[in-house]
């Protein structure tokens, strides 16, 4: 394995390989801080760490992906402070405040995970260190306790009040399946998508407009911020609702006229994604692909107009691939403002896709895009 041989060039050591996923969300957006349902699968592309333990109590840390060099202390008292190395010293200090045993580590990272791109390569690299420093202090790891402290890790040390969906799926991704998370009760209902069962099988093509996404502007937070707007609004209706998870869409509708506009059309989006979330994962179960596109194509309507995360590239991403042979059904996946679109296509039609897709956006955009076609894989892992 490369980054073992890397690693032992570097720091003249052997050490251990582990890795963590990035992911893509099959429908379910921007509903897991409202308590609700998500549909993501861990991807082929992942965060690889090789690490060898120290006996002091420092981190030294070496990535390829940013060339650069980072060194701390093991503290609960860790700061954020540049880029890169917010999401370790976020995953060391929010672990070491759960009073679990860390060790100090040389570290090796590498990734494919494309960065910006919306496919969480940042709740992978959280994931994958957490997972390294538990594991080289001989730790017993709870994946569930493990993506907890990877959100407040990236809430805390990027500002970014996410949900849990990314670390989760980082976590527990299941090969072979997608997850539908209850992001209430953490709970998980593993669906398989890349099975023969299905005819003709469906494949996950990921398309990246090569927009960069930012949710560090606070667009992000501001959406959060207006659903519990919502909720406050609407429980004077309906006591007892704790989030939008408990609105049923026909209460929505009968109070919605009481909410002011932009809030109407964010919770409009909440409630209603929900809904074709659960109805997706029994299409998927069913194996019925047409009626999982046509929620696909109504998620992303919703994303676009209501929620208004999506971006003309994202827009036209999705429109283009809607007049393409053998898709059943396309939207933008994860935060938005940017980043990549997820796509179910017939298989046989996979190769045909990736090109007529490629040519007609770079055609309207002057962009090249890039394409991933991947199989579901597994969460966090030892590498062998
Ligand atoms: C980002 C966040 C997730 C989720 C998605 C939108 O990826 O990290 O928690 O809210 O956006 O579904």
């Amino acid at each position: 394995m490369e980054i073992k041989q890397k690693f032992i060039q570097i720091y003249g050591r052997e050490p251990q390989v582990f890795s963590a996923p990035g992911r893509v969300n099959l429908i379910g957006e921007h509903t897991d801080y409202n308590d609700g349902f998500v549909l993501p699968m861990a991807i082929e592309r992942r965060t690889w760490i090789a690490a060898a333990r120290r006996e002091d109590r420092v981190v030294r840390c070496i990535s390829t992906s940013f060339d650069s060099q980072i060194e701390f202390e093991l503290s609960e008292d860790l700061k954020p402070e540049a880029d890169w190395a917010n999401h370790l010293r976020g995953i060391v200090a929010c672990l070491l405040r759960d009073e679990y045993t860390l060790c100090g580590a040389d570290i090796l990272i590498d990734s494919d995970i494309p960065l910006g791109a919306g496919l969480s390569s940042s709740a992978a690299l959280e994931v994958a260190t957490g997972y390294t420093l538990l594991k080289l202090a001989g730790q017993p790891v709870d994946l569930v306790d493990l993506a907890l402290a990877a959100q407040r890790a990236e809430q805390e040390f990027t500002g970014t009040q996410c949900g849990i969906m990314d670390q989760y799926i980082a976590c527990l991704g299941v090969r072979g399946h997608a997850l539908m998370i209850d992001c209430r009760t953490l709970e998980y209902r593993a669906v398989p998508i890349d099975s023969d069962s299905i005819v003709p099988g469906p494949r996950v093509v990921i398309c990246n407009t090569m927009v960069r996404h930012d949710l560090t502007d606070g667009e992000y937070n501001r959406r959060r911020a207006e659903c519990e707007e919502g909720v406050r609004r609407l429980s004077s209706h309906l006591p007892g609702i704790q989030a939008l998870r408990d609105v049923e869409i026909e209460d929505f509708d009968h109070f919605a006229g009481s909410l002011p506009e932009t809030i109407r059309r964010r919770c409009n989006h909440v409630i209603t994604e929900n809904a074709r979330t659960l109805e997706a994962v029994n299409a998927l179960s069913l194996g019925d692909m047409k009626l999982f596109g046509q929620l696909m194509y109504a998620s992303h309507k919703s994303l676009s107009l209501d929620y208004e995360v999506s971006c003309p590239e994202l827009d036209l991403m999705v429109g283009t691939a809607s007049r393409i042979k053998g898709v059943y059904g396309a939207r933008m996946t994860g935060g938005g403002f940017g980043g990549c679109t997820v796509n179910l296509v017939e298989r046989d039609q996979v190769d045909n896709f990736v090109a007529e897709i490629s040519k007609r956006y770079k055609a309207e955009t002057g962009i090249t895009p890039e394409s991933y076609v991947t199989t579901a894989s597994n969460g966090v892992r030892v590498e062998h």
